[in-house]
């Protein structure tokens, strides 16, 4: 098969499989239209049930380099709930890639949750390492000895390759407004969806990030060594907000239980505490602080993390 079919193979699977471009939303309430902003959501969340939000932007560009080099398989690292080991096990499965995934915790096994449950019933090959093994790879980023022909993903699915997937989202973004919008915000985690947009903005667009984990100021140098990898012009019109973390990492405090809770009686679209929650609670303080300026437009990105 020629390049060129297999690449018109893929973008066809992808037109099939994928809700692209994803919806953009209109989120209108009292307090927004009182002080002028027009918020809008854009619902990565919809892009695919099993592939959620966030997830295939970051992937997307990492396959296409994999297919260009004949990589079929691609190895890659979490815990037991992470949404990058369920998203990448379902590209396997949907794309045709052997996937290999190294889980945090020898004492876990493909029962230990419903995400390994799932990896496991994709075909994806689970080996689990002591919880000191797996960190020692993350802070030393040992090479995987592999004699494999496969493309090595780190935790979260962030490489130089989920920019360009994440300024899809923005491209997307800029032609369903017909304009850029004046903000963009998004959770941030391991940085790569912020950076992807960070790197696909001009200053115009102020990029806000939300630090859903405890202490991610170490995020600024990952996010800086992306842009320089990247070797695209920095938007630096950008500010992360640190103590919106609620705890930490998958932690929630009583406010974000109560908000998230509330938030899914009222609204036609879910949120959960994660991500989504800890995203919506800042951008309501956030509104009440009348940190925006008025008669602006807004864009919260909605990545995904609900499981259907
Ligand atoms: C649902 C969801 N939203 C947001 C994020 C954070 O994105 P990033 O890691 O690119 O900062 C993640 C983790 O990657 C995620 O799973």
């Amino acid at each position: 098969m020629t390049d060129n079919t297999a690449n018109i193979e893929f973008e066809d699977k992808i037109k099939r499989i994928l809700l692209l471009p994803s919806p953009l939303h209109k989120f209108e309430n009292e307090v927004y239209a009182k002080l002028n902003l027009e918020v809008f959501i854009k619902r990565d969340d919809l892009i695919h049930k099993e592939i959620s939000g966030n997830k295939w932007r970051k992937l997307k560009y990492n396959l296409i380099e994999a297919k260009k080099n004949e990589i079929n398989e691609i190895i890659t690292f979490g815990g037991a709930y992470s949404n990058h080991i369920y998203a990448t096990a379902a590209v396997g499965k949907y794309f045709g890639f052997e996937t290999i995934a190294i889980i945090r915790g020898d004492e876990l096994n493909e029962n230990s949750s419903e995400t390994l449950k799932f990896a496991s019933k994709c075909g994806m090959k689970l080996k689990f390492i002591s919880r000191t093994e797996y960190r020692n790879i993350r802070i030393d980023k040992t090479p995987i000895q592999t004699n494999l022909n496969s493309l090595v993903i780190p935790e979260g699915g962030t490489t130089v390759f989920s920019l360009e997937g994440v300024g899809e989202m923005v491209e997307e973004i800029n032609g369903q407004l017909n304009q850029s919008p004046d903000y963009i915000i998004c959770p941030v985690g391991t940085a790569g969806t912020i950076a992807g947009i960070i790197a696909n903005t001009h200053s115009s667009t102020k990029v806000i990030g939300i630090c859903v984990l405890k202490k991610g100021q170490y995020l600024e140098t990952e996010i800086e060594n992306l842009l320089n990898q990247s070797k695209k012009e920095t938007n630096l019109n950008y500010e992360i907000f640190w103590d919106f973390h609620h705890g930490g990492y998958a932690k929630k405090s009583p406010e974000l239980t109560t908000f998230v809770s509330n938030f899914n009686s009222n609204q036609e679209f879910e949120i959960e505490p994660i991500y989504s929650g800890k995203l919506f609670y800042a951008f309501e303080q956030l509104v009440n602080q009348n940190y925006f300026k008025p008669n602006t437009k807004i864009v919260l990105i909605h990545t995904g993390g609900l499981r259907y």
